[in-house]
């Protein structure tokens, strides 16, 4: 599939805005990821304030991109809705990853430009977005993605390497 060999991170974009319909298209994508018992315990905030973008900034030094961007993502995991938590089986963080990728491939079918940025296990990101952000206790924050129409175009290396595989045994 093209749009997984071809993917790159941007971080530089022209000033148009992300389509409501685009935007939609990157949610239903994300929701399409699969995930732990089936639960989906994602949740998803939208941005497009320039001041909350700045303010991320401030939180987190390897999100300066967003300064420029006219759409983040903030992909959150939900662990009130958690029916395993008591287990040691809590998926919340792979459900959020499985996510995460699928809005940045989807990003790359629709032409925008798209980077991951960590957040969740950094201390200090995840609780700077959690007082910005307002978000609940249970709450927490996995990622964010910067989206924009890209202005900066990039090779794509062949990462394939055999050297990763070990057929049965190590
Ligand atoms: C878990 C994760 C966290 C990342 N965090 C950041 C980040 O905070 N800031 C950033 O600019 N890029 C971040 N990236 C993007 C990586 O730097 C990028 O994917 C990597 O250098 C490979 O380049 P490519 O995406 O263009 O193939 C992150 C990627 C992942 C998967």
């Amino acid at each position: 599939m093209k749009e997984i060999f071809e993917r790159r991170s941007i971080r530089k974009y022209t000033s148009s805005p992300v389509s409501n319909s685009d935007i939609e298209n990157l949610l239903r994508a994300a929701m399409s990821a699969p995930s732990g018992y089936n639960q989906r315990l994602w949740e998803f905030i939208i941005i497009k304030d320039k001041n909350i973008m700045s303010a991320i900034t401030e939180i987190h030094p390897y999100s300066q991109m967003l300064k420029e961007a006219p759409l983040a993502i903030v992909v959150c995991g939900n662990l009130e809705k958690e029916k395993h938590a008591d287990d040691w089986s809590s998926y919340w963080d792979q459900d959020c990853a499985a996510a995460t990728e699928n809005i940045l491939i989807e990003a790359q079918y629709l032409g925008l430009g798209a980077v991951w940025i960590s957040a969740y296990p950094r201390k200090d990101v995840v609780d700077g977005l959690k007082k910005l952000l307002k978000l609940p206790i249970k709450v927490i924050p996995l990622s964010m993605i910067s989206i924009g129409h890209p202005a900066e175009k990039k090779e794509t290396p062949d990462r394939y390497d055999k050297q990763k595989i070990h057929i049965n045994k190590w």
